[in-house]
């Protein structure tokens, strides 16, 4: 049995073109079914759904065998216990440093970053010996800087209309952004021949798109 892991919302809807192309599609519809654990039309493979930030742990345990997840997960996950054999370029974005255009940055104190990715704001400040003080958030972080709560934030941004919304800019950019298949190790020994012929498939899927 394969088990592949997924999460509803973009990635969803984005993988299901890619793996129908692999000859794999969801039995029920997936978009209506509570279920989460849906059959596909291969007897021997079953789509998992599951959060997005989920999907590193799952796929580590071998809860799953095979999942997607966005680059931001894993970079925020920071694990190397996992293969990451292909980049499905679905879900692209950008992780960007944003803020007003022409913010007061305060020198009496550090600087203040919202953003629910603390490790990645964290490494790519202390990269530039940049002290500042991280303020987690689960989401809206757009909304930091306009309440004080942070001088800037650091998130994903597609086509900026969220940022340009809430009166903000993006800054810097931290890095590019796009879904990748991730396998779990031991599965890649145990279910060698089955995994790397889905990889074949979903690779030229990718590369017809
Ligand atoms: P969770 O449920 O774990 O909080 P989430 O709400 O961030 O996750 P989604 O919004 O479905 O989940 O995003 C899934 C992935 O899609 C993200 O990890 C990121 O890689 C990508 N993504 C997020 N926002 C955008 C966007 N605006 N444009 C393109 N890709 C995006
Ligand atoms: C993401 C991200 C930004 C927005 C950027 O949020 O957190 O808020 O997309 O996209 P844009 O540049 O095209 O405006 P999402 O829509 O996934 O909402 P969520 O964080 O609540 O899931």
């Amino acid at each position: 049995m394969l088990k592949i892991a997924l999460s509803k919302g973009r990635i969803f809807e984005d993988t299901l073109p890619l793996l129908a192309q692999a000859g794999i599609e969801a039995v029920d519809n997936p978009k209506t079914s509570r279920k989460l654990i849906l059959d596909t039309n291969q007897d021997d493979i079953k789509l998992v759904v599951i959060r997005a930030s989920d999907v590193p742990t799952y796929v580590e345990y071998g809860a799953a065998d095979i999942g997607v997840a966005g680059k931001d997960v894993l970079m925020e996950y920071d694990n190397d216990d996992l293969y990451e054999p292909l980049d499905l370029k679905i879900a692209q974005c950008k992780m960007m440093v944003a803020g007003f255009k022409d913010a007061d940055i305060p020198n009496h104190r550090r600087l203040r970053i919202a953003t629910k990715y603390v490790n990645i704001t964290q490494r790519y400040f202390a990269e530039q010996g940049r002290q500042v003080e991280i303020i987690k958030l689960y989401g809206s972080m757009e909304l930091a800087p306009i309440v004080n709560l942070a001088d800037l934030i650091v998130d994903l941004v597609e086509t900026g209309n969220t940022l340009k919304a809430n009166g903000l800019v993006p800054l810097e950019h931290i890095a590019d952004i796009s879904s990748r298949l991730v396998v779990n190790k031991a599965a890649m020994k145990m279910q060698h021949e089955k995994i790397k012929d889905l990889l074949n498939h979903l690779g030229k899927a990718v590369a017809a798109k």
